[in-house]
């Protein structure tokens, strides 16, 4: 990562009156969550289908123990680590208006950021596909399989979307915005694969934000999208922005 593109970013990020950060799967990987492409990734040892909403309804327990062995073994303990706690940090500073995130492991709000748009839901709520009666993790148990409603024993599902699902309206709304006004769009640890979500970043190239992007191999969108591209860890890059953004 060269020292004058980091130079660059911190004070285009200084100077902005309006930056937002886009993350997916990256951030976390430092957390201890695998990323779901590339080598390590979830893909290559889940069949994604099996989080496809029709799939979900169809094989219920299948589409469950696949769920809890991705979202409950591996998340359950994650912590959010040096890249969250910056992004908080540049929030509190008056320097990042919002955090889009593709992310469904809450650690986003754990590092201390407030204003937090889930564009893929979160995996920490269950929610009844009857009653629409909402849970938080561990109210219910998973030793039996597919989680069912204590009140009307109906299928219960993760309060995240699924293949298939329309996106949350309010994140959806959210993140237009952002990619409306954005001057400078922080965009971490993203194949930019996975649609509408990876347009967000496009979009907001098209209405003039600088695009600084921070993932450890090039993207997507590297190469005619991103304008300013700092290779590297998240955890690694961020805290090196930071550290850019204060001193000068
Ligand atoms: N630091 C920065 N970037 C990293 C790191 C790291 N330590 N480790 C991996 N990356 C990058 C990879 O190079 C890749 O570009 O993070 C990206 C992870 O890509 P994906 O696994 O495709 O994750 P994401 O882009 O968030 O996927 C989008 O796909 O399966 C769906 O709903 C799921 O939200 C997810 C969506």
């Amino acid at each position: 990562m060269a020292d004058d593109q980091i130079k660059k970013a911190a004070t285009l990020i200084r100077e902005s009156k309006y930056t937002s950060a886009f993350t997916g799967a990256g951030i976390s990987v430092e957390s201890g969550i695998p990323p779901f492409r590339g080598e390590e990734g979830l893909w290559s040892k889940y069949d994604p289908k099996t989080l496809e909403i029709d799939f979900f309804y169809r094989n219920p327990k299948e589409s469950w123990k696949v769920i809890m062995e991705i979202f409950y073994e591996f998340f359950g303990k994650a912590t959010p680590n040096r890249a969250h706690e910056v992004l908080a940090e540049l929030e509190k500073r008056g320097l990042l208006k919002s955090v889009i995130t593709q992310n469904i492991d809450n650690l986003h709000q754990e590092a201390g950021s407030r204003v937090v748009y889930e564009f893929h839901g979160n995996s920490k709520k269950l929610v009844c596909t009857f009653c629409n009666a909402v849970y938080s993790v561990g109210e219910l148990s998973m030793d039996v399989l597919p989680v069912r409603c204590p009140k009307c024993n109906m299928l219960v599902k993760p309060d995240f979307i699924f293949f298939g699902e329309a996106i949350p309206q309010d994140a959806y709304n959210h993140a237009l915005e952002a990619a409306r006004n954005s001057q400078v769009m922080l965009v971490i640890g993203t194949t930019a694969e996975v649609m509408p979500a990876g347009q967000i970043p496009i979009m907001a190239k098209s209405n003039g934000a600088t695009i600084i992007e921070v993932n450890r191999e090039p993207s997507n969108l590297t190469g005619h999208i991103t304008d300013i591209f700092l290779q590297g860890k998240a955890s690694v890059v961020m805290d090196e922005l930071l550290k850019n953004i204060i001193k000068t």
